[in-house]
């Protein structure tokens, strides 16, 4: 049979939450906590960019302190943010947006994104009018918090995430990684498979090729230099130590001075 091509988080979006079953959202949102507030005096609106399934916007709501958004490209995604907002009983709004087309008529105190979501701009300049969209809907004193990974977390990880395989009872999928160090790109490939539920046979086979940019702190750096953002700081991995050229993730913390 052969494998349909889709729009990247389409068919991956049933099998994504067990592709990520190693990661620790509850810590992830943890340190995003402590990022908000530490930096900002009285965070009350927060707008997850790039939100997934939408685990860490339910972590974050599940403190019980913050008015929580989560916003997706992919809608397919956002349908099941809403699902396990509704299933863990929390209070959390979710909509598909593109990050480069925020539309709220309100304001946030606080605009986060992580899990190198903004690595999916592949151009310098996508990434300064990504800086420019934030800035918009943020109140000044706001700050946007994104992170991004670097060359050397696509080579740390390539292998890792090389023939990796899972299974969710209902799918199977695949993922083939490469690096091209040259063009740093990052390169994930899936084959989902839909398998029947009464036989296990295959019904469908999916094919998505995700395509990413390794950025480097002194090329993101540059970028926040021509946005209207102030830098507040730069953390490796996650804690709250300052990253260098050597971190291979880096999460910025930019503040909103200027009203718009
Ligand atoms: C690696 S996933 C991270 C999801 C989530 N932040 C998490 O931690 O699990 C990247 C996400 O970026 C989203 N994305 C990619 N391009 C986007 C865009 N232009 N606007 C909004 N979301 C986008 C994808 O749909 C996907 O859900």
């Amino acid at each position: 049979m052969k494998a349909r091509h889709k729009e990247i988080y389409t068919s991956l979006a049933p099998v994504y939450d067990t592709l990520m079953a190693d990661v620790d959202y509850e810590s992830w949102g943890d340190f995003i906590d402590e990022i908000i507030q530490t930096h900002h005096h009285n965070p009350i609106d927060i707008l997850e960019l790039a939100c997934g399934t939408g685990s860490l916007s339910i972590s974050l709501a599940e403190l019980e302190c913050y008015n929580i958004t989560g916003t997706d490209l992919s809608p397919d995604m956002i349908e099941i943010a809403r699902d396990k907002a509704s299933k863990f009983e929390v209070e959390a709004e979710f909509f598909p947006m593109n990050y480069l087309d925020i539309s709220f008529e309100n304001k946030f105190d606080c605009i986060f994104t992580v899990f190198d979501s903004v690595n999916y701009l592949r151009e310098e300049s996508e990434l300064l009018t990504f800086l420019q969209r934030t800035h918009r809907s943020l109140r000044t004193g706001g700050l946007l918090i994104f992170d991004f990974s670097t060359p050397r977390n696509s080579m740390e990880s390539v292998d890792y995430l090389n023939e990796n395989e899972g299974d969710t009872g209902q799918f199977r999928f695949y993922r083939t990684s490469r690096y091209d160090a040259k063009q740093k790109i990052h390169y994930n490939e899936f084959e989902i498979e839909e398998l029947d539920p009464k036989t296990g046979k295959v019904i469908n086979t999916f094919f998505e090729q995700h395509k990413q940019r390794a950025y480097s702190l002194s090329e993101v750096l540059s970028i926040v230099e021509q946005s209207p953002y102030h830098l507040v700081a730069k953390y490796d991995g996650f804690d709250l130590i300052d990253a260098t050229e050597n971190s291979a993730r880096v999460t910025m913390v930019l503040r909103c001075q200027t009203p718009q």
